[in-house]
């Protein structure tokens, strides 16, 4: 089955169990699923009784759609999220941000994990994306191009929303949460950087490094939905002794920043 026949007929199974179209879809990184606690929810939709959906397979992640209410807008949240190491190929993994799009979402907002290169950060610390550099081996648009969901040649001057990045750092502001901003390399892991790398990737220009994103923005741009993500900086990968990052450390840091970046893109939706 093409792939745009594929959308049509998750959108269709999941309209029929909604009552209201999302206008703004959420990624949730790994360890922050604290959004989905403050939503008002109103549909659970597991990725397994989706068809077409692949089926989340790491810790930390729940694995279904979750419809309801952010600040009073319609809002589908994807808690789960598929990451290439854990063997999709890249129409898998960014086939939820289609069937978004198919269901009416403009803007998608999304969330993740890092590692950081810039040595002004901390653990803990925020950092709104601003820009990316994709490291990944293949490409999401890879193939014959479909018309109907997108360009075959996007323009990727602007794939973070500077309009959401500058509102961003007022609310941050107004709420007092310290927010960094700098740019984000996605690559496939699993493996964590190694000194070398982390050292390459500032040399190259990034400022947190991580195992997704880059294709679901792609992807999103390709579909013409406009873009605002978040990196929660995890732990650092350059320093004068190498420092061992385990997945537990990452989620545990992950959970403690959670809630400062529920509110940050709780505030951003709200100004929608
Ligand atoms: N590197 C890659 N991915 C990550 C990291 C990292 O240091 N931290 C969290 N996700």
């Amino acid at each position: 089955m093409e792939l745009f026949d594929k959308i049509a007929e998750t959108t269709a199974f999941i309209s029929g169990r909604i009552a209201h179209q999302p206008k703004v879809g959420v990624i949730l990184g790994s360890g922050l699923g604290s959004l989905a606690e403050i939503m008002e929810k109103e549909v659970f939709i597991p990725y397994h009784s989706i068809p077409h959906f692949p089926v989340s397979t790491v810790e930390g992640h729940a694995g279904a759609l979750i419809f309801g209410k952010l600040s009073g807008v319609d809002t589908v949240l994807m808690a789960g999220r598929f990451h290439y190491y854990e063997g999709y190929d890249m129409a898998e993994l960014t086939f939820p941000v289609r069937v978004m799009k198919a269901l009416g979402v403009e803007t998608l907002m999304v969330s993740n994990a890092a590692g950081g290169m810039n040595t002004s950060f901390k653990i803990g610390d925020l950092m709104i994306i601003t820009d990316h550099i994709n490291l990944f081996p293949e490409h999401p648009l890879r193939g014959r191009n479909d018309e109907r969901l997108g360009t075959r040649f996007p323009d990727m001057s602007e794939p973070y929303d500077k309009h959401l990045v500058a509102a961003a750092k007022n609310i941050a502001a107004e709420m007092g949460i310290d927010v960094k901003s700098g740019v984000y390399i996605g690559l496939q892991g699993p493996t964590f950087e190694t000194p070398a790398e982390y050292r390459w990737l500032h040399v190259i220009g990034g400022d947190a490094v991580g195992m997704s994103t880059v294709p679901e923005v792609i992807v999103a741009r390709h579909g013409g939905m406009r873009v605002f993500a978040v990196s929660v900086i995890t732990d650092l990968g350059i320093s004068d002794e190498p420092i061992k990052i385990t997945h537990e450390e990452v989620l545990e840091a992950a959970g403690e920043a959670a809630p400062k970046m529920a509110a940050l893109v709780q505030g951003l939706i709200k100004m929608l």
